[in-house]
């Protein structure tokens, strides 16, 4: 069967690129390039390609003429809020400029947003956060991205759509935004060393509602809004659809790690796990692990994550309400992940 439509990943090695990269592969109609400096999974043509080198992009996507759909996925993680903004962008506006001009079959951008664009990562936001919320005061990487998608789309045949979901559940080696990954690290060190698998964020942090949005699921809404006429130059908040408190949630997932819960005790990750490399390793070489502890140690996000003394939410329906039905169940979709993450030899 001829292919309808030609998907080009960005920044398919990530946590959210690897799982759009591979539901894109599961459907019929779809030819899948994908961008990457690391090996990928699967069977999946792939362009290594330096984006903040807009030289490079040129010479890599020269042969990139059947691209319909561009997946930006990708992103330079850097210590301040406003460093995110110069790497980011110009990441982005190399691919746009080059895929532009190489693809005339170019029909939608969906790059991947996130709560940000409320100042969720800053404090205390208005929730729920609506798609139509005023901005916040730049620099904001995200909010930087959307203004520019739009200017660049204007008088042109392509449409964008921007996904914002909540903390993603998922899992790529060396992500540095990688929430349960790290949850999973830090219980089978916690069982190692015969300590209680303590709360380690904030006091304040183990109560207020908190949402996550599955990568399986992100990566179906991600491809819906970018096929749905009436869902062109719109951002959607994508989210489970169900709520949680870390009070109710963590000793559920210390029960799944066979381990009791302990009140919590705020621990800064960063210091606190910085020493734990040689348990780690001590672990690794026994259940024969594939990955080292570097690899696995996104403890800052950990420290990030858990210091929201406030409710972290978004309102989820507008997507609903133009068609896009999909949710998950949060408790489950730890679980599922977690056994997906033994299966692969990640933990033990
Ligand atoms: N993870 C979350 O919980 C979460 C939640 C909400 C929003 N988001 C947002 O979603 C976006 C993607 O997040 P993610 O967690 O999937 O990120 P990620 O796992 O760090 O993936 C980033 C991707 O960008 C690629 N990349 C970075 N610099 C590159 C360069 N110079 N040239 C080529 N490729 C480059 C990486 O490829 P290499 O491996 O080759 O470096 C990787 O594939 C970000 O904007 C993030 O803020 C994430």
């Amino acid at each position: 069967m001829a292919h309808l439509k030609t998907a080009l990943v960005v920044g398919a090695s990530g946590l959210i690129g690897k799982n759009l990269t591979a539901y894109l592969q599961s459907l019929p109609d779809w030819k899948v390039i994908a961008t990457s400096r690391k090996p990928l999974p699967g069977n999946v043509e792939t362009v290594t390609v330096d984006l903040l080198d807009e030289a490079d992009v040129a010479v890599k996507f020269a042969t990139l003429a059947s691209v319909t759909h561009v997946f930006y996925t990708a992103y330079q993680d850097k210590p301040t809020w406003a460093e995110l903004v110069a790497p980011n962008m110009a990441m982005l506006r190399n691919v746009v400029q080059t895929i532009e001009k190489v693809s005339p079959k170019l029909e939608h951008i969906s790059f991947m947003q996130g709560y940000k664009v409320y100042g969720a990562h800053l404090g205390p936001f208005r929730t729920p956060a609506r798609e139509d919320d005023p901005p916040i005061m730049l620099p904001e990487f995200m909010t930087e991205q959307q203004r520019y998608i739009t200017a660049a789309q204007q008088g042109k045949s392509w449409s964008w759509s921007a996904i914002r979901p909540s903390v993603v559940g998922g899992f790529a080696p060396g992500n540095p935004l990688n929430l349960l990954s790290l949850i999973a690290v830090y219980a089978s060190i916690s069982k190692e060393l015969n300590v209680p698998f303590r709360f380690p964020g904030k006091p304040g942090a183990y109560h207020p509602l908190i949402e996550l949005t599955d990568a399986d699921l992100l990566a179906k809404a991600t491809v819906w809004a970018a096929t749905t006429p009436e869902a062109a130059n719109q951002a959607f908040n994508i989210n489970n659809g169900d709520l949680f408190r870390w009070e109710e949630m963590w000793p559920k997932l210390g029960r799944y790690f066979g381990l009791e819960t302990a009140p919590p005790v705020q621990l800064p990750l960063a210091e606190v796990m910085r020493d734990k490399e040689p348990v780690w390793e001590a672990l690794r070489e026994r259940h024969g692990l594939q990955y080292g502890y570097e690899a696995l140690s996104a403890w800052p996000f950990g420290d990030f994550v858990f210091s929201w003394d406030y409710d972290f939410l978004a309102d989820g329906s507008k997507a609903r309400r133009l068609g896009f039905h999909e949710y998950a169940d949060t408790e489950q979709m730890f679980y599922r992940i977690f056994d997906q993450l033994r299966a692969e030899r990640v933990i033990p």
